[in-house]
């Protein structure tokens, strides 16, 4: 599935408020012993979880950046003097073990793990255990939209949406909106000490550019899913255009943040 580098800057404020500053502060704590850091951020985009967390940990700091889009790759930055970075292009699905997985102490993603299957997760945990390195998995779509005010159909465009995250984005059948709790269940099963907690886009009516945005990416998926309801979905669409137009629109879309240690860190 492709993104374009548009798309995640338009996101890349909302997402640096609402990652939850609890599991940041929690991470930085854990591993502020250590002498340096290799970190792998897997569907890195332009390097947003790099910009958002470095600041937050103790430096020096070596990232890891892995996406299949170069183009993406090529607009990350490191942040900063203590900070070196590195590009990886690669395919998550098809090649996840061409990445140095005994170098890393940290796994980070963000907006990533909606898009992966059961599977993909399997594998994802097995390298973790088998590295011992902890997950931090930001800016999982939880399933939860709220709109205010209220049209009568808004449940069942989430309904619809809600189903479209499950369907394939390359890695399978995606887990969509089930994906931070499963990701939280694997690894407490696998005993590491894990936290959750939410990071809400909570926009409001000056976030017009934003919310059309995402009221255009809506609509989409629910013509995918219900291409037959098209009248019924552009109504919807249409009104709420019109809301954000008359500067009256407020949308809450759930996210959850997990971060997951090893027994030994986490303590
Ligand atoms: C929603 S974007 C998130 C990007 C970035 N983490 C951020 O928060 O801005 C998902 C990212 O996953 C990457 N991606 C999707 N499928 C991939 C795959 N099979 N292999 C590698 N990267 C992939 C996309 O190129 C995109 O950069």
């Amino acid at each position: 599935m492709s993104f374009t580098a548009e798309w995640l800057a338009m996101r890349e404020p909302y997402d640096t408020q609402s990652r939850s500053r609890a599991l940041v502060d929690r991470l930085a704590s854990v591993t502020a012993f250590r002498s340096a850091l290799t970190i792998l951020d897997l569907g890195s985009g332009t390097g947003s979880m790099m910009r958002h967390l470095a600041p937050h940990l103790r430096p020096p700091q070596h990232w890891l950046l892995a996406d299949h889009d170069a183009s993406l790759l090529a607009l990350a930055e490191p942040p900063g003097l203590a900070v070196t970075a590195e590009t990886r292009v690669v395919d998550l699905v098809l090649d996840l073990d061409e990445l140095p997985w005994e170098t890393v102490d940290l796994v980070t993603a963000s907006a990533l793990l909606d898009l992966v299957s059961a599977h993909w997760l399997d594998q994802l945990l097995e390298r973790c255990l088998a590295a011992n390195a902890g997950l931090y998995a930001a800016l999982n779509y939880d399933g939860r939209i709220a709109w205010a005010p209220a049209h009568a159909d808004d449940e069942w465009i989430t309904g619809c949406f809600n189903r479209h995250q499950t369907t394939d984005k390359g890695f399978g059948p995606a887990l969509g909106p089930a994906c931070a709790e499963r990701a939280a269940d694997l690894y407490r099963h696998a005993t590491w000490l894990v936290e959750t907690a939410s990071s809400d886009w909570r926009l409001t009516p000056s976030d017009t550019d934003f919310q059309r945005a995402l009221i255009d990416d809506i609509t989409g998926a629910a013509m995918a899913i219900e291409g037959a309801q098209q009248s019924r979905i552009t109504e919807w669409q249409t009104w709420r255009l019109e809301a954000v137009a008359d500067g009256r629109s407020h949308l809450t879309m759930g996210h959850t943040d997990v971060l997951a240690l090893p027994a030994e860190l986490g303590r």
